[in-house]
């Protein structure tokens, strides 16, 4: 019996990325209108399945199918709608519309499950303006503190009022925290947004772990001044000294360690930013990703010592803040075994391979059993708009998730 209808799933997946800004595709922003105009659209496809939907006070959207033993811990299918800017078609998407196309065929095949089945758009999973990312999984899990919902944007917004704007209600935040018994198990589809699958010519990974990852806030604070009558031995150059920061986090995450480590600056604001202007403040931030926390707390500790030298040697002043952490994760032997099994029936082109991608996984891992199933992306690329996964994939990455639910729910 073919369960999974493969061009409903794709033309869904079409259907919502197409929700883009204009002229800047593909870009759905957390807490922006086109992300509202995104979530309208699933809510109204789940309502037209005959989901439950509810949108939880941290804005999470979650569309039910009661199982038959309605006491039992629920399976929760998630991922996220929000893209980075400029992002691609299948980051997020895939997984909540294969979360979706599993219920609605349950639906229509009539297979009644025992469990409660959960499809949840985890809300800002990928970093927002306010610096936060995960926020809805976060909710969930109990790590979205009161500090973090007066985080703000740069028009001085807080995380607060954008999860208002977005449908929630950050005043009942504690209402989204679940007990560990609440939850049977996590699964995730995503794309794998690297080149391991391609390389290993596999059509589906089993996910072992996931990348812990840590954000800073890097504060320069210089002296502005005129750019022509400043001699060079005179200048307090914020920019120069930010520019140092960002080349030694780059040597020092690229040393050997025990583990793999990423350092990255990706978001880095100069200011005035005028061309006859000696840069007063530079504001940057700083992200460290390994599977190791141990590796992780190296190379922050080396790094924020080095910035410390660099800011005393070129008389500047330097304040850190830590933005976030989320943890490592391991997937449990007997979760990898089920994934592994679910793939297995539909191809033998399944590997092993770590994700060094955040998802919220991450935080869901604190409350359940969690597994990831990735499928292969064009030229592993991802977070850009050339972004792209083929159709049979996603199909065979989706019969593989129902599979795998079949299963743990007999
Ligand atoms: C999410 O896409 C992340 O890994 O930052
Ligand atoms: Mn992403
Ligand atoms: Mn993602």
């Amino acid at each position: 019996m073919e369960l999974i209808n493969k061009e409903r799933l794709w033309e869904t997946v079409h259907a919502l990325a197409a929700i883009t800004i204009e002229g800047k595709p593909w870009t759905r922003r957390s807490f922006t209108a086109k992300y509202n105009d995104g979530r309208e659209w699933l809510k109204n496809q789940m309502q037209d399945m005959g989901l439950e939907v509810e949108v939880d006070a941290a804005a999470n959207v979650i569309g039910r199918l009661i199982g038959t033993e309605p006491n039992l811990p629920s399976i929760v299918i998630g991922s996220h709608t929000d893209t980075v800017p400029d992002g691609g078609r299948f980051d997020g998407i895939a997984g909540v519309l294969a979360g979706l196309e599993i219920v609605r065929s349950l639906k229509e095949q009539n297979i009644q499950l025992k469990h409660t089945i959960e499809i949840v758009d985890f809300t800002a999973e990928e970093p927002s303006e306010y610096g936060l990312s995960t926020v809805g999984s976060r909710a969930w899990s109990g790590n979205l503190t009161t500090e973090m919902l007066t985080y703000t944007n740069a028009d001085g917004q807080s995380l607060a009022e954008a999860i208002s704007f977005a449908g929630g209600n950050p005043e009942e935040i504690n209402k989204c925290l679940k007990e560990k018994d609440e939850i049977a198990l996590y699964l995730e589809l995503h794309i794998e947004q690297g080149p391991v699958l391609l390389n290993k010519t596999a059509n589906l990974g089993v996910v072992t772990g996931i990348v812990g990852i840590q954000r800073f806030k890097i504060f320069v604070d210089g002296l502005p001044n005129h750019a022509g009558t400043t001699p060079m031995d005179m200048r307090n150059d914020a920019l120069t000294a930010a520019s140092e920061m960002t080349l030694a986090i780059e040597r020092i995450a690229g040393k050997k360690y025990e583990q793999p480590v990423v350092g990255t600056v990706g978001v880095f604001n100069n200011f005035p930013n005028a061309s006859n202007v000696v840069p007063g403040k530079v504001e940057f931030q700083v992200e460290i990703r390994s599977i190791s926390e141990e590796v992780i707390d190296q190379v922050a500790s080396q790094f924020l010592s080095e910035a410390d030298s660099i800011a005393s040697r070129r008389n500047v002043g330097l304040k850190t803040e830590k933005v976030s952490r989320s943890k490592a994760i391991i997937v449990r032997d007997e979760i990898k075994h089920l994934l592994e099994n679910s793939c297995r029936t539909i191809t033998d082109k399944v590997i092993e391979l770590p994700s060094g991608a955040g998802h919220d996984a991450n935080q869901m891992s604190l409350l359940a059993p969690v597994g990831m199933i990735f499928i292969p992306c064009k030229d592993g690329r991802s977070h850009c708009p050339e972004e792209w996964a083929e159709k049979e994939d996603l199909y065979l990455g989706t019969k593989a998730l129902l599979n795998a639910v079949l299963e743990f729910s007999k």
